[in-house]
């Protein structure tokens, strides 16, 4: 009698057993199984179940009343693994396939033999390919949200020191000064090419796959367009085969993932680098830093380090999911399963990416008074200075080029060099020059769109603001 039941239960266990005389190994039950990462994936398949029974009623298959009893018992298997999340691990632990295998031993549970005919003419293969794309478009929301709370921690940060000047590299090598609005506006232009990209992603992902059954598609009349609506998709597939296993809409958002990390890592290294005490050009606030457990004086940037080392991973994950799918043979593989894995932990970790570098930004102090008198930075001024004159830039260049390797062995700044030796290499030059070569005016002749003069930098806050005000 045991023994009957056993059976039972693994046969309940297993959507495919009817072939099957032997157990599966338990090793390989452990090693097929998804239900430990695709349990997230309940909810969608729930609501895709419930648009499937719909249309199956449609074209009675089910009763009305069939219809009925399937929607509440899926709505209570919903509530009753939210309340309880346990009931995951046990069905894991009982051997259960995956997420799908679980809703329909769940059903059976529920209601009986009714349940079987949830899925009829269904296959996992729509059924993942469905409850992953309405979960993708649910979370490139979430991270739509993300990006634009960094966006607004970044624009605030630049109208706050819309006017504060800091150095500008190429090379990490003092190279012209900007204000730290540029600075930070820079990062807002990222960030909004990221957002762009997740938007154009998304029309590739409101595609319905259901309806196209394991691979040719469904013999049941099914009414597609009206399950894709029901289900809020903009579109349905068009052809079974690819239907089944098109993955390019998780690659793609891969993609996108990575870039985003690859933006704020670049971020994170300028934090890293500027926050030191030889740069010393911010200081990150408590909240995102750590102290030694040796030397006293230490406030190390572990906020920013994990953000510029997790924006790695994040390549990885991409990577992972681009060999896994090149060279499979048409139709389903179960290597697909892969995805969902690189999925997750690609969105959860650059959400929390986003999360983290916000507050970062918003809790940044940047050193207003730094000093940069001395810095060859303006020596491009000075060029532009004598090309104004009438010098063709490129021998200005070399004049400047000449006037530096001078001061530089004299042991002199630009702005310390007297006229009479400015007027040694060039005899246009007077002693108008000097104005040219401060700071200020370095950063207030980049004047042209883009550019880095204050009264630029204003104007494309202003402009960012409203956008952000109408957007709201
Ligand atoms: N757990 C599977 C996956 O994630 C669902 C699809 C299984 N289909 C199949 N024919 N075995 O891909």
């Amino acid at each position: 009698m045991a023994e009957v039941i056993n059976k039972e239960k693994k046969e309940k266990q297993k959507l495919w057993g009817g072939r099957f005389s032997e157990d599966n190994n338990p090793l390989f039950v452990r090693f097929n199984e998804s239900l430990s990462f695709d349990y997230r994936l309940l909810p969608y398949d729930i609501k895709a179940t419930k648009a499937f029974t719909e249309a199956l009623c449609d074209i009675n298959v089910l009763s009305d009343s069939e219809l009925q009893a399937l929607h509440q018992a899926l709505a209570e298997i919903e509530h009753e693994v939210n309340d309880n999340p346990y009931l995951i691990q046990q069905a894991i632990n009982d051997g259960v396939e995956d997420i799908h295998t679980f809703v329909e031993q769940s059903l059976v549970d529920k209601i009986g033999d009714l349940a079987y005919k949830a899925n009829t003419g269904r296959s996992r293969n729509e059924q993942v390919s469905c409850a992953t794309r309405l979960w993708v478009l649910e979370h490139i929301e979430h991270l739509c949200d993300l990006i634009k709370a960094l966006q607004a921690a970044f624009v605030a940060q630049a109208k706050a020191n819309v006017d504060v000047f800091v150095m500008g590299y190429t090379h990490l090598q003092q190279a012209q000064p900007i204000t730290w609005g540029h600075y930070f506006l820079s990062f807002y232009e990222m960030l909004k090419r990221d957002y762009a990209r997740l938007l154009d992603i998304k029309k590739r992902v409101n595609v319905s796959p259901l309806g196209m059954g394991a691979i040719a598609g469904n013999a049941w009349h099914l009414d597609r367009q009206k399950m894709a609506n029901v289900l809020g998709f903009n579109e349905i597939a068009q052809n079974s085969l690819d239907a089944v296993s098109d993955r390019d809409y998780i690659i793609e958002l891969l993609a996108a993932i990575s870039l985003i990390g690859t933006h704020l890592s670049r971020f994170a290294e300028d934090m890293i680098i500027y926050s030191t005490t030889e740069f010393g050009l911010v200081e990150m606030s408590d909240l995102v830093t750590t102290g030694s457990s040796l030397m006293p004086q230490k406030k190390n940037p572990d906020a920013m380090e994990l953000v510029r080392g997790k924006a790695g991973r994040l390549n990885g994950y991409l990577v992972a999911l681009l060999t896994t799918v090149k060279a499979l043979p048409s139709g389903y593989n179960k290597d697909l399963q892969e995805d969902k894995e690189a999925l997750f932990a690609a969105v959860d970790t650059v959400s929390d990416l986003l999360k983290v570098t916000t507050i970062t930004v918003e809790s940044l102090v940047v050193n207003k008074d730094k000093n940069y008198d001395g810095s060859f930075c303006v020596a491009t001024e000075l060029a532009d200075y004598l090309s104004k004159k009438g010098i063709a830039f490129r021998k200005a260049h070399h004049i400047v080029g000449e006037i530096t390797a001078y001061a530089l062995s004299e042991n002199k700044s630009l702005t310390d060099l007297t006229l009479s030796e400015f007027q040694h290499f060039s005899v246009m030059i007077d002693d108008d020059v000097y104005q040219v070569l401060s700071i200020e005016s370095a950063v207030n002749s980049k004047t042209a769109m883009g550019g880095t003069a204050v009264a630029n930098v204003a104007k494309a806050i202003s402009a960012i603001e409203e956008i952000m005000q109408a957007a709201i």
